[in-house]
């Protein structure tokens, strides 16, 4: 098969895959570590969903009032429902203050206070004291904090010693069937159609979440979990993936995120009896409660007849009571999209909101030096040698059911670093590579046998499927019989992939090619979602199952790990939740119930 291809080889010490947040720090980290590195992105860096985040990234600075990273720690625990690992957790909390003054020396451009310190605003589950008060810990460049920061990351990355491969489509892992480490990987480039292996002592995913997978979400049309899809073709499995994130405030029909930090301005939700009714479901945090709980909230407003619109099938959020010159300084970029997508003055009118799909907590299961863990040989934390994962990407698992909104860019940045001084202390500078006759090969199949499908179902209409499979049958609330129905419907729409249809057969901007590999790796992921929460009988975070209301800490304080086969069979099993912290600095935090 190779033959028919010819392969250009390229070696390196380690190659990172992906160019957001996470993979710029990890690539940067690793090429001042003098690792020789290679960073392949299909997109252009600063064109990496990282650029769409908005409202910021926590970290305990303390400018706004007295902080702490024990009190970050607790509202991540508590955010992620007991299911995050509490190891992770510290680590996360704990490096996120050097990991935000690094960002600011590196000439990250945030907002200021008065006194010039980097500007922090609130943001729901962040609190003070052990749940007191409201913390203002998210630190924020206006509502355009990802932007500025994939820009500083971008240009700090190009002082070091990298070779960028931009807009290289990543096809494969490269693994050694002698011992099951990975050795490299197998990419594409879209702009001449030459096939590329690129050997590695350690390959790390940094590809981001697959929020595609479902019709409505804030996710660039980039999101389509590439290294998700590679693992799981790898066999190995992905971790808690039931655990699918709504942001309370997407545009009602266009889906653009309107930032949580608008509501940590002040801005606040009403039904259509102009009742503020978080009051209700959350009576000390009301609109800065956690995203689970919001959107739970919002559902629950439609479902009973208190939706607004002539449908009834959304929710407002007010802006309009701000100070003006207030939006403009803090909240320019979604005053904007408010403009565009809804054609709403925000200084007078509501923004029409409904909850979207934002964020994947599941994902490649990882410990906290970014290496890639599966359960072998009854060990949980077997560490798979020669790959790393990073950012949306990885399961850490630091967000567990559900992840406070700006603990995302915080965990680009914390793991990415964390990653690069793993690799530094793990991968032997120059090693030799091993000799893998057959390296590449069955990546290569792949990409000829989507390149010449002839079948009967276009891309595009399977990818309508599966992405209303999972709106419909994986939503804010999840029963049984509405689960067990998603599975066969997701099942049918595995079984249409070797009746897919290509119609370009060219190597060279075939963008029908790039969005079919996009497809299956986008279909395993939601098969693999599907299978987990109606495996889960339980509720905890973004998994709400109405018939089982409660979450379960006998039964269910676990990680769910999914392994799916050629034929699209998952198998599930499982890996305990770390509940210990990494130092002794801090305690075990222990489960109570989870109340805003
Ligand atoms: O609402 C937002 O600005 C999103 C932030 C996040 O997902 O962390």
């Amino acid at each position: 098969m190779t033959a028919s291809y010819q392969v250009h080889d390229h070696f390196y010490d380690v190659v990172v895959v992906g160019a957001g947040g996470a993979g710029l720090r990890a690539t940067m980290g690793m090429a001042a570590a003098g690792l020789k590195t290679a960073c392949i992105s299909k997109v252009f860096p600063t064109r990496s969903h990282t650029v769409a985040a908005q409202g910021g990234i926590s970290a305990s600075l303390g400018n706004m009032g007295e902080d702490n990273w024990r009190w970050h720690m607790y509202d991540t625990v508590k955010g992620s429902d007991w299911l995050g690992d509490q190891d992770a957790i510290e680590y996360m909390c704990r490096e996120a203050v050097p990991a935000v003054l690094e960002l600011e020396h590196f000439g990250m451009p945030f907002s200021r206070t008065p006194e010039g310190k980097i500007y922090q605003r609130a943001f729901g589950g962040m609190t003070k004291n052990f749940g007191a008060e409201p913390a203002q810990r998210t630190c924020a460049a206006a509502d355009r904090t990802g932007h500025a920061m994939l820009h500083t990351l971008y240009q700090q990355s190009l002082k070091f010693d990298t070779e960028f491969f931009i807009e290289y489509f990543a096809l494969d892992l490269i693994m050694d069937p002698d011992d099951g480490a990975c050795r490299g990987v197998m990419a594409w480039n879209l702009a001449d159609g030459s096939i590329h292996r690129f050997r590695a002592q350690m390959v790390v995913l940094a590809t981001g979440g697959y929020g595609r997978s479902y019709f409505s979400c804030t996710s660039a049309h980039t999101c389509t979990g590439d290294g998700g899809g590679m693992v799981l073709r790898a066999g190995l499995p992905l971790q808690d993936m039931e655990f699918v994130q709504f942001h309370p405030t997407g545009i009602y029909g266009a889906g653009c995120l309107i930032t949580e930090g608008a509501r940590g301005e002040g801005g606040y939700l009403v039904n259509s009896e102009g009742e503020r009714f978080m009051e209700r479901y959350a009576p000390s945090a009301k609109d800065l409660a956690s995203r689970d709980v919001v959107s739970r909230a919002m559902t629950m407003e439609i479902r009973e007849g208190r939706g607004v619109g002539k449908n009834k099938d959304h929710i407002f959020l007010h802006l309009d009571h701000l100070d003006p010159k207030i939006l403009h300084e803090r909240l320019p970029g979604i005053s904007e999209s408010a403009k565009i997508f809804a054609g709403v003055d925000v200084t007078k009118q509501p923004i029409p909101v409904l909850p979207t799909v934002h964020y994947n907590m599941g994902g490649i299961p990882t410990n906290y030096h970014g290496e890639v863990v599966t359960l072998k040989d009854g060990n949980p934390d077997h560490v798979v040698p020669g790959l790393m994962a990073v950012g949306e990407a990885a399961c850490v698992s630091v967000h567990g059911a559900n992840r406070l909104g700006s603990n995302s860019l915080i965990d680009l940045v914390v793991f990415g670093r964390a990653a690069a001084i793993r690799a530094a202390q793990v991968v032997e500078k120059g090693a030799k590579h091993r000799d893998l006759p057959k390296a590449g090969d069955e990546a290569l199949a792949r990409l000829d046998h989507f390149r010449n499908a002839k079948g009967g179902s276009s891309t595009a209409k399977i990818r309508d499927k599966m992405q209303r499979t999972m709106q419909n049958n994986c939503a804010v609330y999840r029963t049984g019989d509405v689960l067990k129905e998603g599975v066969g419907l997701i099942n049918e729409v595995y079984k249409l992939m070797p009746d897919i249809a290509v119609s370009d057969r060219s190597l060279v901007w075939n963008s029908d090619l790039v969005e079919t590999l996009e497809l299956d790796n986008l279909i395993r992921q939601a098969v693999v979602t599907m299978h987990g929460a109606e495996n889960r009988k339980e509720s905890r975070g973004a998994h709400a199952r109405e018939d089982f209301s409660e979450r379960d800490d006998h039964e269910w304080m676990k990680h769910t790990l999914s392994w799916l086969d050629a034929k699209g069979g998952v198998t599930i099993d499982f890996r305990p939740v770390h509940t210990y912290t990494m130092s002794n600095d801090v305690s075990y935090i222990e489960p109570k119930k989870r109340v805003y």
